[in-house]
């Protein structure tokens, strides 16, 4: 087998530039809570894909249900002969989303295409143009997606010109906006909506109940169930991107969840199918319903390997209780956090939910966003056997999206590799 540096090397002269790579390790194969690469070397994983693989890589149930599905038929294309796995998964995700209410769902590829589509659904259903985002959201890089994304670089850099009737408004983020309340927080996003866009003029407001890409930014309390308010006055479909929120990563089924919400439409990918690419838009029937037939689809959306993968996942989610599982890395992982915020005062605040936990790292004594230290404590991590990720709009929050199914001893060592990474 090609070891890590000849495969580098091969890449160097075959793949994109532009496609980058956390680190220049080439897996040879992942499960639990840790990769190996192809020359043995093995990373306790705080990535899980970008909070993908949820119910662990390869995982048993996953493996043996898209194993069955790859023998009986790989592809026949939902628009042109159905089958019932689809069915099965828009079936689940109906009954798993947040609201009692009827609701329908539509299969896609990925999470950007899933946004994309909740857009055309709340526009079609509507029959108004304008969609609301926030401050340092990130919902994808199809040129769509690109405008509904608040960071340029590396998003949109170069990439224009984008979508029009984007209109974008300040998120709450308790760190940097002097910890004002989320009702005050909605009131001032949706007071800016009706001054400069015109409530009546508004398909959508579309936002990450905790930011992904962003920062890993939980609103103030309030805040949400704020904007929901305001939405069904105005007639607005509240739409909530779960793509990284979604299938108890932070602790519930769905984020919307902590706080009540019920959105009108939620789009979903990434944990949806234990790593198999398929995405989802589920809510309510009659705006899900208001598309002519034909209006939605795609060629590959709903693979049926796909879709086995899914139920596969749910599945495992249900048996093995996941969503507990995340309560309890928050359990295990918030003190250590905090022990090193203390000792280090480069932390200004450790936050997050269940299993999607971050933390924010300043020059000591001041909110100033410190990337250098953040590049620098990631790159330790990775060198000592911890995969980790940045995010954030200054590039200064570094993230933990362990898989739900990481060992306890996995978890400690993992952190033991961040307490030292920290101590340079
Ligand atoms: C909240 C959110 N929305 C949308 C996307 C885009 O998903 P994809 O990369 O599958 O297109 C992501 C990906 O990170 C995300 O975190």
């Amino acid at each position: 087998m090609a070891s890590s540096e000849e495969l580098h090397k091969r890449r160097g002269a075959a793949v994109a530039r532009g496609v980058g790579s956390v680190i220049p390790a080439y897996v040879d194969r992942a499960g639990g809570g840790t990769l190996t690469d192809v020359d043995g070397r093995e990373w306790i994983d705080f990535a899980a894909g970008i909070a993908v693989t949820n119910v662990g890589n390869s995982a048993p149930r996953v493996v043996e249900a898209v194993r069955a599905q790859v023998e009986r038929f790989t592809h026949t294309c939902f628009m042109v002969a159905p089958y019932e796995s689809y069915v099965a998964v828009c079936e689940q995700l109906n009954a798993l989303t947040p609201g009692g209410f009827e609701k329908r769902s539509a299969l896609f590829n990925s999470g950007a295409e899933a946004v994309e589509n909740a857009v055309k659904i709340a526009r079609h259903a509507t029959g108004r143009p304008a969609v609301v985002v926030f401050d340092h959201a990130y919902h994808g890089r199809t040129n769509l997606t690109m405008a509904l994304t608040a960071k340029n670089m590396p998003y949109k850099h170069r990439f224009g010109p984008f979508a029009g009737e984007i209109y974008r408004v300040p998120m709450s983020y308790p760190l940097r906006d002097g910890g004002l309340p989320g009702g005050e927080a909605a009131a001032r996003a949706t007071e800016l909506v009706e001054k400069q866009v015109g409530a009546e003029n508004v398909a959508a407001l579309l936002i990450e109940p905790i930011q992904g890409e962003g920062g890993f930014v939980v609103p103030a309390p309030g805040f949400l169930p704020a904007l929901r308010e305001w939405a069904t006055a105005a007639g607005v479909v509240f739409v909530a991107d779960e793509i990284q929120t979604g299938f108890c990563r932070t602790g519930d089924w769905f984020a919307c969840q902590h706080e009540g919400v019920e959105p009108d439409l939620v789009t979903l990918a990434k944990g949806i199918a234990g790593g198999l690419p398929l995405a989802a838009v589920t809510g309510r029937a009659e705006l899900m319903d208001a598309v002519h037939v034909g209006g939605l689809g795609g060629t590959y959306g709903g693979n049926p390997l796909a879709c086995a993968a899914a139920l596969a996942s749910i599945e495992t989610m249900h048996e093995l209780d996941l969503a507990a599982a995340a309560r309890r890395i928050e359990t295990a992982m918030v003190p250590r956090l905090q022990a090193i915020a203390e000792r280090t005062g480069v932390i200004a605040e450790v936050r997050g939910r269940g299993a999607m936990l971050a933390v924010e790292i300043v020059q000591p004594g001041t909110l100033t966003p410190d990337p250098a230290t953040t590049a620098a404590v990631s790159a330790a991590c990775h060198a000592a056997g911890l995969l980790t990720l940045t995010c954030g709009t200054y590039g200064n929050v570094l993230r933990f999206l362990p898989p739900l199914v990481i060992s306890a001893g996995e978890l400690r060592r993992g952190l033991d590799i961040l307490e030292a990474a920290f101590r340079g």
